[in-house]
């Protein structure tokens, strides 16, 4: 029986912390939950199915199903609604969002959660995280063609994890909680792209690709131990060798790399970018008593927003 009253679901954003694009090609990284921003889909009841993205200006409706059946939306209320043998949902589910578009904060992951929980939930049923991650995967297959799977895994599990593609997740030891800012640079950039463009440097040129994606995956490794460790410094300076590698990547940009020299020169104890590249997002650890200065120095260096979130063996609260 599908539900009639009004409910909502959510679904968190993620940071990469080190280890994104080697990720694609086998190597591990390390993700964790943001809290502090997230996808909500209210569902109401409705003569007929409609998923709206008032941020998008996006409607669809059953009624114009021809048009948009490759639509990742429509594709994800219609594999939950096949997965439990039923027709499609008739509610309307109106998706927001705080977590910014295209800013490697795993805003389409996030949504895809969102909503095929909530079309689980309408047709009165209840999907397992399992299932659930393994459908927004294929959903994030027609987003960005070659997902290492990484988004998907942090946002459904809603946990810290390392990652490696094809093996799945386990959560990671956090020996001292430690702070990352995560600094917006206001640009977007589809990770699709720089995802492509990295493949491409690969089949072209693999002698000199391959040793900075294995770099990655050691630099990664090296990262994990000094987390269990409690070693904040030696995190720092690896999350700065991480940038440099991605750079090498070409996917940082100008504005990555000016937010990533202030978050150092303001004391931070290592920066990168963080997620798809060529805009979005960039991290810095930073302790807490730095925290506040090296944020006014993001912002003064053109971040449109900056969030705190600590890491520690439970799930991350955002600030
Ligand atoms: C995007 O958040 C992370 C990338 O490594 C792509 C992927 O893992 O699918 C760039």
């Amino acid at each position: 029986m599908s539900s009639r009253a009004e409910f909502q679901t959510t679904a968190p954003g993620k940071v990469i912390l080190l280890g994104e694009h080697a990720v694609v090609y086998g190597q591990p990284a390390l993700a964790v939950p943001v809290t502090s921003v997230s996808v909500t889909v209210t569902v109401t009841p409705a003569p007929d199915l409609v998923i709206e993205a008032p941020d998008l200006a996006l409607t669809l409706t059953a009624q114009d199903e021809a048009n948009h059946l490759d639509h990742p939306l429509f594709q994800m209320v219609h594999r939950v609604a096949q997965r439990f043998g039923h027709l499609l949902p008739r509610q309307r589910f109106r998706i927001t969002s705080t977590i910014p578009f295209a800013s490697g904060l795993g805003s389409g992951a996030a949504v895809s959660a969102a909503l095929g929980r909530a079309a689980a939930q309408a047709l009165g049923q209840r999907l397992s995280d399992d299932e659930l991650n393994a459908m927004v995967y294929d959903i994030e297959r027609i987003h960005h063609g070659t997902p290492s799977g990484i988004d998907n895994t942090v946002i459904v599990y809603q946990k810290p994890v390392y990652f490696i593609r094809g093996q799945g997740a386990v959560p990671f030891e956090v020996g001292v909680p430690f702070t990352i800012l995560i600094a917006d640079t206001g640009q977007t950039a589809l990770t699709r792209e720089s995802v492509g463009d990295v493949r491409h440097l690969m089949e072209s040129a693999p002698d000199r690709y391959q040793p900075i994606v294995q770099r990655i995956g050691q630099v990664v490794e090296s990262a994990r131990a000094a987390i269990a460790l409690g070693q904040h410094a030696q995190l720092g300076a690896l999350m700065d060798e991480n940038h440099a590698l991605l750079d090498q990547l070409t996917v940082s940009s100008p504005q990555l790399d000016r937010l990533v020299t202030a978050a150092r020169q303001a004391g931070a104890l290592g920066a990168k970018l963080s997620g798809g590249g060529r805009g979005g997002n960039m991290i810095a650890l930073v302790t807490p008593d730095s925290s506040a200065h090296i944020a006014d120095a993001l912002r003064h260096a053109g971040a449109v927003r900056v969030l705190s979130t600590v890491v520690s063996n439970t799930t991350p609260q955002g600030g």
